[in-house]
């Protein structure tokens, strides 16, 4: 496990998306999944302003590690926010964006992003293999949509499940635990004093942080990243 602790949100974004540059290059073909949320907002707006030719957007394929199940122009949309922020301004062509169907039935779409992860991504240990994962942390310690309530997503045999936000009983799709801890690399950007205190404990491996799925992440053979900024840890 490695931390980079940044002064402030912008400068973790920044921070990560140096590191990025450097971890792709030389890459014939990165299968990229893109974390939702607000945080990574900063990051996907600082890649297309700033490393439009200094990282090679031709190899990377963009998955997402979660949505919600609302229709792609919805504002609550994973892939609306990054198709704003990053895929469009970079003109990404549609060929190489693999985003899952919020609009579809849920469960038949945890199905069908199944079957393209296991189409479009190499197997290790039977189960589609990210190059890297990108991955945020909530302030209840979940992780992608894996939320405390559903703990038993971190050993669901399907690569993808539906998911249900506690609070607001939105229905999300997911990966699930192992085909998060299949990837090379998983690394989180987490910032904000409100995620400190999970933060803290988890990569302190404090006795009761398993409570926490964000806790269970643990790449089976890769590598574990946080970037962080000062709040947060
Ligand atoms: C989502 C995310 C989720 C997110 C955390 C943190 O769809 O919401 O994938 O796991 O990373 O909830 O969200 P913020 O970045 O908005 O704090």
């Amino acid at each position: 496990m490695s931390i980079q602790i940044s002064p402030t949100p912008e400068q973790a974004a920044r921070d990560f998306a140096e590191y990025f540059a450097g971890w792709a290059k030389g890459r014939p073909r990165i299968n990229l999944a893109l974390s939702g949320g607000s945080t990574p907002k900063a990051l996907f707006l600082h890649w297309a302003a700033h490393y439009r030719e200094s990282i090679g957007w031709e190899n990377i394929h963009f998955f997402w590690g979660d949505e919600r199940c609302v229709p792609p122009d919805h504002e609550e949309s994973n892939f609306r926010m990054a198709n704003e922020c990053l895929l469009k301004p970079l003109g990404i062509p549609e060929h190489r964006i693999f985003r899952i169907r919020g609009e579809g039935e849920p469960v038949a779409e945890a199905r069908r992003y199944a079957q393209v992860l296991q189409q479009n991504l190499p197997s290790r240990r039977g189960l589609p293999a990210f190059d890297m994962i990108l991955l945020g942390m909530g302030e209840d310690g979940h992780t992608a949509s894996i939320f405390p309530h559903q703990m038993s997503l971190l050993t669901e045999a399907a690569p993808c499940a539906l998911a249900i936000h506690p609070d607001t009983g939105q229905p999300r799709i997911t990966l699930t635990g192992p085909v998060l801890n299949n990837a090379s690399d998983v690394v989180f950007l987490v910032t904000g004093a409100a995620k400190a205190g999970i933060v803290k404990e988890i990569i302190e491996g404090q006795e009761h942080s398993l409570r926490y799925p964000a806790a269970h992440v643990a790449p089976k053979e890769g590598k574990l990243l946080w970037f962080l900024d000062e709040a947060a840890f």
